[in-house]
């Protein structure tokens, strides 16, 4: 069922706004615009919408969903926040952070949280997502609105590309401002775990704690005074791949690849590149992770033999687009 479904595409308006809410309420698949990336929506206490997200994303349903608030209020009848997660929430939601704490019995299925104990909530500050999950009146189950293991949509027209005839609308309010995805922290346990870098920098959570954050492979494998953690089941290695190839900290371009480069830099053979992109010719991060994975399918789009890509800052948003290029480049799954 999940492949034969009509897409509709709408502009966010009043109107858009509210047959989405129509649909979510009827136990519809409804991509939004965030912040971060688009995402797609459904109903996070009805496993029937669920397991319809799972299907139409082609994601394997041992890996839990983000559930979608539209404030602490609405976030505290989903999940316990411990003081740690408290305080976060009050310093950075709305906006591009995702808290795992404790869940609240029933109050999202079980199939939404693949079975965890845990919650991962967020309060995106998109006011079109603030507008949907307010008149959803529910929490939101909202995944990244591309087929698993694809590069994340950032414009209505990607999520079309990915999702055309497996979902019911799509809302489009333009392009994403940060580009990538939120960033995580486990905060079930005392001490804030980075799980996932993304659009909220580590640098300014870490400020904000003035302590810092701890590091999750570190954890994972125990030792004195620590207790395993869990890393978040969805960072499987191999993601957020386009079909051609990646190769990173490229230092030359080879023969019939394309180009992915920062701050006007051009490495030997430049010349000869098959297609080119700068994230940021003056070399500003934000823009960089806004612009990453639309380039990344446009340069895909190309037909390149591959995608090279100079080395890029690691610091702010470079931990985040680090990540997700290193999982662009990963081996495949066959
Ligand atoms: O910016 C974002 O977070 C976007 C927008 C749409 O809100 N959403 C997003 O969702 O990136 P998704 O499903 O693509 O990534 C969610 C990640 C996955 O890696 C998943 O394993 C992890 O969150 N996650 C969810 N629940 C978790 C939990 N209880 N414990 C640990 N990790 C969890
Ligand atoms: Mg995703």
């Amino acid at each position: 069922a999940s492949t034969t479904r009509t897409t509709r595409l709408l502009e966010a308006d009043a109107a858009g706004i509210a047959e989405a809410a129509r649909i979510l309420a009827a136990g519809g698949l409804v991509a939004l615009p965030t912040e971060t990336v688009y995402g797609l929506a459904c109903d996070a206490t009805e496993p029937r919408a669920v397991a319809d997200l799972y299907a139409a994303k082609g994601r394997p349903s041992f890996n839990p969903l983000i559930a979608h608030v539209p404030d602490l209020e609405a976030a505290r009848r989903v999940g316990v926040l411990t003081p740690a997660a408290e305080a976060l929430a009050a310093r950075f939601w709305p906006g591009p952070l995702t808290l795992v704490v404790p869940a609240l019995e029933g109050a999202t299925c079980d199939l939404a949280r693949a079975g965890l104990a845990s919650v991962a909530l967020r309060v995106p500050a998109h006011p079109v997502a603030q507008a949907v999950l307010k008149a959803a009146g529910r929490p939101i189950a909202a995944p990244s609105a591309n087929r698993s293991g694809h590069v994340s949509p950032t414009t209505a027209a990607h999520v079309l590309a990915d999702l055309k005839g497996r979902i019911d609308l799509i809302l489009d309010a333009g392009p994403c401002a940060v580009g990538v995805e939120s960033t995580i922290l486990d905060c079930t346990g005392t001490v804030p775990v980075l799980l996932r870098p993304g659009g909220l920098p580590r640098e300014v959570i870490e400020a904000a704690l003035g302590a810092s954050l701890a590091d999750p492979d570190a954890r994972s494998t125990g030792g004195p005074g620590l207790e395993p953690v869990p890393l978040a089941p969805g960072m499987l290695a191999s993601h957020y791949a386009p079909s051609a190839p990646v190769r990173l900290e490229a230092a030359e371009v080879r023969p019939g690849e394309a180009l992915l480069t920062f701050a006007g830099a051009q490495p030997p053979g430049f010349e000869h590149a098959a297609d080119v992109r700068d994230l940021s010719p003056t070399g500003d991060l934000v823009e960089a992770a806004a612009r990453l994975f639309a380039f990344l399918r446009e340069l895909d789009a190309g037909g390149a033999v591959a995608i090279a890509v100079v080395p890029l800052p690691r610091h702010d948003l470079g931990e985040a687009i680090a990540d997700r290029l290193r999982r662009a480049a990963a081996p495949r799954p066959i």
